[in-house]
């Protein structure tokens, strides 16, 4: 058995869609831990794209064990609509959810646009897919599960009351819901029919699997830096998004784990407010996200980017204990003359290379920066990068990527030279150990 974690290292956007379905192929199962709606990937597949803001990466290939996890929040009507994406497309996945996944509703929505319009500047700039709402009522232990959700009686009984909850919540801040409590109970009635028959014991499923000794991926969603407990508070998410939550948001030990890949964009970006100290706003700023196609999958906003910043992969590579690095983007920050990376942060006049105490801290942290030679872009010339050696890469390309690798004691598993699945280097096969 191989268990392999595949985590964004920095705030999230770093390429994991790309890794996921690569180590996909090899995986027997595949299942997401924690986020819900509010993820956006894009999976390559018989010539087609597909956009998944839910469903897991492995959809695609039916022979495969697709599972959502006690850690994730699930928006029916989203879930419905990427089903019946893949049904036209011919596809029936093979998809388990667990009981213990939680229900986003319409008015968690409407609470998830409200609180930010509350919080003004400490908003968090969320995707507005009700994910925080969605956990808050989770650990208040009067949200709606999966399990309750797929039976009608409890469904007719539990949610009246739970909207009626919610609708005064939201009267707080002076709003309405965006739709009736007797359309949500309608819909809701309706979907949970069709929602129903995926429902199993995904811990069960999963740890089945580990005892046969087959090969399990676990699909991290959002990023390091936008963890609940060990991203930048408040301006994260609302789950563990680190490889401490494969655990707990699945129902597995830790023992079930063999790797954990950290992936990074070989720059930052960031999308939502919070600080990040290593962020530009000149020309190459500009250019990098335009080159990168640097918009939010979910909400379409340009991102912010920023050089690599090393002191947060340090804190990466401690809070994850990422044993594998899988970096991406070499392409798209190719052709500059000069690179950088941030590798301390400079607070109240002190040089600091580790994450400071706390986050007012962090706020202050102002970069310290390394300047490396550039790269050349080689164009159509990439695809020759292709295989299973740093060789055929520009010489100060690797040169940065193998100063990263050294920084952080970890190995690089992976390289990304290009949008094609092909445009790879694969350094380590994780699944045979
Ligand atoms: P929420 O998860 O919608 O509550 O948003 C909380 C913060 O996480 C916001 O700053 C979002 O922009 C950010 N965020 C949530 N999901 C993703 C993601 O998949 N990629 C990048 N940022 C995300």
């Amino acid at each position: 058995m191989v268990g392999v974690i595949v985590v964004g290292a920095q705030w999230g956007d770093e390429g994991k869609g790309k890794i996921v379905d690569l180590y996909a192929k090899e995986a027997e199962v595949i299942v997401r831990f924690c986020g819900g709606a509010n993820a956006g990937h894009t999976v390559m597949h018989g010539g087609k794209k597909y956009k998944f803001n839910l469903l897991p990466s492995g959809v695609l290939h039916p022979q495969k064990i697709n599972l959502l996890g006690n850690g994730t929040v699930i928006e029916p009507e989203k879930l419905l609509a990427e089903l019946s994406e893949l049904k036209a497309a011919g596809i029936t996945p093979n998809l388990f959810i667990s009981p213990k996944a939680h229900v986003v509703l319409p008015i968690h929505k409407d609470i998830d646009a409200a609180e930010e319009e509350h919080k003004q500047g400490n908003a968090a700039g969320t995707t507005r897919r009700g994910i925080g709402p969605t956990y808050a009522d989770k650990a208040a232990r009067f949200g709606l599960r999966f399990e309750e959700f797929c039976d009608e009686e409890t469904l007719h009984e539990k949610l009246p009351k739970l909207l009626h909850l919610k609708e005064r919540m939201l009267g707080i801040y002076g709003k309405s819901p965006s739709q009736p409590a007797e359309k949500t109970l309608s819909q809701y009635i309706s979907y949970s029919k069709e929602c129903r028959k995926y429902i199993a014991d995904a811990s069960f499923i999963l740890n089945d699997a580990i005892s046969k000794k087959k090969n399990v991926l676990f699909e991290g969603a959002q990023a390091t830096m936008l963890d609940i407990d060990h991203g930048f508070y408040p301006y994260c998410t609302s789950s563990n998004t680190t490889a401490g939550g494969a655990c707990t948001g699945t129902g597995v030990g830790p023992t079930a784990i063999n790797e954990v890949v950290g992936v990074v964009k070989v720059y930052t970006s960031r999308v939502g407010e919070g600080p990040v100290p290593s962020e530009i706003f000149d020309s190459t700023a500009e250019k990098i996200r335009e080159r990168g196609g640097e918009f939010g999958t979910v909400t379409k906003r340009p991102r912010r980017i920023g050089w690599l910043d090393l002191v947060t992969l340090r804190y990466s590579k401690i809070v994850n204990g990422l044993t594998g690095l899988a970096f991406t983007r070499l392409d798209t920050l190719a052709g500059f003359p000069k690179v950088k990376i941030c590798t301390a942060y400079e607070l109240e006049g002190k040089k600091i290379t580790h994450m400071p105490l706390t986050s007012q801290d962090f706020a202050l942290c102002t970069p310290i920066y390394k300047e490396f030679s550039g790269w050349e872009d080689l164009g159509a010339g990439w695809d020759k990068c292709a295989g299973n050696s740093l060789d055929t890469l520009p010489k100060n390309a690797r040169t940065y990527l193998e100063f990263i690798s050294k920084e952080l004691a970890t190995p690089i598993y992976f390289v990304g030279v290009g949008p094609s699945r092909e445009h790879a280097i694969v350094l380590k096969d994780v699944f045979r150990k």
